[in-house]
């Protein structure tokens, strides 16, 4: 599918990294570089770095790490092709048409053709819906007090009564049976093509960009099952896309409204709470967190009220602090979702339980709780015990004592006893450190130390290539491309070598060598392994020739093991002897 080398450098020089950057992250200038908090992780301290003389960003905590076009694939969660579209657009440069492999334009091919029937269903579904075929559906969704604007507003609709006839509506359109399949919206019997939807409201389900990639369908009156949704597809990844986001994302709301049901997403944007989002369907994932992550810091759950509702938020609640997300839990009672809730009470009252959201850590403790009868000494010890270890989880002392106070107002456990038992129980778990403490730039070099010692050299060095493109004049007899194993690396080493032979060094340029977000995030690492940049020239001189003969050995013992060949083996030896000596002079 590719464009050519040349348009994507071209692209990708015309979009300066900080300012593109800039206008999503708050980046500050330290040195020679800027730094900001990481928008791919949780921290208190920025380590995310973005160097305008790299033209790449790096993240020392996290390890996020590429150029500008990786920077828009990951934020925005775009492919290649759609980020260096956006690139292009930014800066005004017409893209030519794609010149895609074969098998790459037939999955963009099905991909487009998949949006278009969706669009179509969605338009065939509304249409039946006003018609005089759909006036019991309508006739359900306004008793269910929705707006005619709202019902147009998320494109709400009804498949007809006959099972089929989508079908031979999209065939008459000339779509063909192979695409149709692939949508999940029918299904192919030796009898014949069914629709999978009919005699159901419809909801299409859109994704940030508004593009309908499924649809959910609810019975209008109590058969089961209540709601039937489009199945996965290429076009559908359920924990990838919310219900609502597409408009949350520009709520302009500084939290974000996490729900159940497509009919409470609707009934609180219709209330004015346009920051609602859904998972369907399906239960809520790290891929829906991170994918609020992008828009918001602080989500507030309003699950049912019910056990199963209870059992979900206390499943999300991890999954989103893990990520750096604060989230509060709206008390509904006692309605059981938000969408009975205001109907009976109305959007101010809910606006209120909005205001007086508990914090989710009290929640859980809440939840802990009932499992409990304190009028019980041993269960109640329990209780105890579960709340000092739960508080643990905050390693910041001052956030752990306010928590512990809070709790123990809240739960009527005596102040001085919870205290004494947390801090006990802190000093014994001091000398170990939980994973949950940020990752300090300090902290990761330890990481990384217990990384492969080779693979560490490697790093290190095309790292300090590019730092300082003179020491190339003076390794560049010891060391060629072809040390370096690893394919990744081999092929980064390989670029780089080539631009330092030219007197170039661009970096980033060698990024755009890689398409996959994977790949650009592991080149970013290999270009920003932490120098030591107060070495003496001694120092220097040692640490370059340990780095290089390391890497060496590392290639000599590689072939002596997987040689068959006598003389080459030969070779190899009296190679390993020469390297002893080697010693490269800095001066
Ligand atoms: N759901 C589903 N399949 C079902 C039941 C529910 O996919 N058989 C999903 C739907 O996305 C639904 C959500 O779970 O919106 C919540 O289900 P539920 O609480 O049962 O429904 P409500 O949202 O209250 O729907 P309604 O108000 O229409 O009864
Ligand atoms: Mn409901």
């Amino acid at each position: 599918m590719y464009y050519s080398e040349d348009l994507v450098e071209d692209i990708r020089m015309k979009n300066d990294i900080v300012s593109v950057i800039s206008s999503y992250v708050k980046l500050q200038k330290k040195g020679s570089s800027y730094f900001g908090l990481c928008p791919f992780h949780n921290e208190k301290s920025p380590s995310f770095s973005v160097s305008g003389q790299k033209q790449m960003y790096y993240c020392f905590g996290c390890g996020e790490g590429g150029n500008v076009i990786t920077f828009i694939m990951k934020y925005e969660n775009y492919t290649f092709a759609e980020a260096l579209k956006y690139l292009a657009d930014r800066v005004g440069v017409d893209l030519p048409e794609m010149e895609y492999s074969k098998e790459a334009k037939a999955q963009a091919e099905l991909k487009t053709q998949m949006l278009s029937i969706n669009n179509e269903a969605g338009k065939y579904y509304h249409y039946l819906l006003k018609n005089e075929k759909g006036t019991g559906a309508y006739k359900y969704l306004t008793e269910r007090e929705l707006y005619d604007e709202t019902i147009k507003k998320f494109g709400l609709g009804y498949s007809g009564k006959y099972s089929g006839a989508l079908y031979s509506y999209l065939k008459k359109k000339g779509y063909r049976d192979d695409v149709l399949k692939e949508t999940g919206l029918f299904t192919f019997e030796e009898k014949g093509v069914k629709d999978k939807f009919w005699n159901r409201v419809m909801f299409p389900i859109m994704d940030v960009n508004n593009r309908v990639i499924g649809f959910g369908g609810r019975v209008m009156g109590d058969a089961k099952p209540k709601y039937l949704n489009s199945p996965e597809t290429k076009l559908f990844d359920k924990s990838r896309n919310l219900y609502g986001l597409n408009y949350a994302r520009v709520s302009r709301k500084s939290n974000i409204l996490l729900c159940e049901g497509y009919m409470d997403v609707i009934a609180l944007h219709q209330a004015g709470f346009n920051n609602a989002v859904a998972a369907l369907g399906t239960s809520f994932t790290s891929g829906h967190a991170s994918l609020l992550k992008r828009y918001t810091d602080e989500v507030v759950l309003t699950f049912d009220s019910d056990e199963a509702g209870v059992k979900a938020a206390l499943r999300a609640i991890p999954i989103l602090k893990s990520i750096g997300i604060s989230v509060k839990v709206i008390d509904m009672m006692p309605y059981k979702d938000p969408d009975d809730f205001i109907k009976a009470l109305g959007s101010l009252a809910f606006q209120k339980r909005i205001d007086t959201a508990q914090n989710s850590f009290l929640y859980e403790i809440a939840a802990i709780e009932k499992n409990y009868d304190r009028n019980d000494p041993e269960e109640k010890t329990e209780f105890y015990n579960i709340v000092t270890n739960k508080l643990l989880e905050f390693t910041d002392e001052l956030e752990r004592i306010n928590y512990v106070e809070a709790v123990s107002n809240e739960f009527s456990i005596p102040m001085d006893l919870l205290k004494t038992a947390v801090s006990k129980k802190a000093l014994y778990y001091s000398g170990r450190p939980k994973e949950e403490a940020p990752r300090t730039r300090e902290r990761m070099n330890q990481y990384k130390a217990k990384d492969d010692g080779i693979k560490q050299s490697q790093m290190i060095l095309l790292t300090w290539l590019i730092d300082e493109p003179k020491l190339y004049h003076m390794i560049k007899d010891y060391i060629s491309p072809s040390d370096f194993i690893e394919s990744i690396y081999h092929k980064v080493a390989s670029l780089l070598f080539e631009q330092l032979e030219h007197g170039e060094v661009n970096p980033a340029k060698i990024i755009n060598g890689f398409q996959q977000e994977e790949e650009h995030k592991e080149v970013a690492s290999l270009f920003n392994s932490p120098l030591n940049e107060n070495l003496s020239v001694g120092d220097k001189e040692k640490v370059l020739n340990d780095t290089i003969k390391n890497i060496k050995k590392n290639k000599l013992d590689y072939l002596s093991r997987t040689t068959t060949d006598i003389n080459q083996l030969q070779n190899i030896i009296n190679e390993q002897a020469d390297l002893q000596k080697m010693h490269i002079k800095l001066i």
